[in-house]
């Protein structure tokens, strides 16, 4: 598989279950503009063979390099970046959860869903392909994870797969900052992750950031029963140029990311 197949296949599939992803393209389209991808963000555990390492090879056999190395520690997370030659394909950040920072409940919870992903999946694209990812966990456990980990909850829900897009701020033409178009999406009726605050990060640090909350969608667990979770979300990043290099800035600002983690939360203002 290509990359332009493969990132279809992100797109359709996370589109699928974000319909707020759908609702900010057609009125982005209205106002004519032309939508670039800054990053998508893949979620996993830190267990064979779904650890970031594994998740990230496909991608390097597709032209990516490593751009960056990241430590969240509140949340007991870690990720890693990668950037591709060709500028207008999107970055790539890839997380996990630091499973052993939990309590042996969760550790085997996590360990039952990496265990039904045979090992010759990892470092493959299949990976990705193959979906789901395990068999549809019981509401009750999803329950239980929440109360631990809010990540582990989701990944265990929704298996591996792009958590979020985030658009290019740099290749819209009708806004003069972030801060702007966020209140243009807030105006549009999107709930943003900090409405007081929407834009973390600054050109200081050569990186913003915004994002709404995650869709809310019906989601079937173990024995069919149904619903309704936060799904995915949409990001927005703007990139500065960084006057040591003259180049423009390719990493990621922990701090904004462990904010924007919060965006598929359970408990969300207004959710
Ligand atoms: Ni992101």
């Amino acid at each position: 598989m290509n990359l332009d197949r493969l990132l279809d296949m992100f797109w359709n599939d996370y589109a699928a279950i974000t319909p707020d992803a759908h609702e900010i393209h057609r009125r982005l389209a209205e106002r004519g503009e032309t939508i670039v991808n800054d990053h998508i963000a893949l979620r996993t555990f830190d267990l064979d063979p779904i650890r970031v390492d594994s998740l990230a090879k496909p991608f390097a056999e597709l032209g990516y390099r490593p751009s960056g190395e990241y430590a969240f520690e509140e949340k007991r997370l870690r990720a890693r970046s990668f950037v591709h030659a060709d500028p207008t394909r999107p970055r790539v950040f890839i997380s996990e959860l630091i499973t052993g920072a939990f309590s042996d409940e969760l550790q085997s919870a996590c360990k039952s869903l990496a265990a039904q992903v045979p090992a010759t999946r990892g470092g493959t694209i299949d990976l990705f392909t193959t979906v789901p990812s395990w068999k549809k966990i019981d509401h009750t456990s999803y329950e239980r994870l929440l109360t631990e980990s809010e990540y582990a909850a989701w990944v265990a829900a929704f298996g591996i797969r792009v958590n979020h897009f985030t658009i290019s701020f740099n290749h819209l033409k009708g806004f003069e900052s972030l801060r702007q178009f966020c209140a243009w999406l807030a105006s549009c009726g999107f709930r943003l992750l900090d409405p007081d605050n929407p834009v973390a990060g600054s050109p200081e640090v050569l990186l913003e950031q915004s994002s709404i909350l995650a869709s809310r969608i019906p989601w079937e667990f173990a024995g069919g029963e149904r619903v309704e979770i936060p799904s995915c979300y949409y990001e927005f990043a703007r990139r500065y140029t960084d006057p040591s290099t003259g180049l423009l800035y390719e990493g990621f600002i922990a701090k904004s990311a462990d904010k924007l983690f919060e965006s598929t939360n359970v408990k969300q203002r207004g959710a």
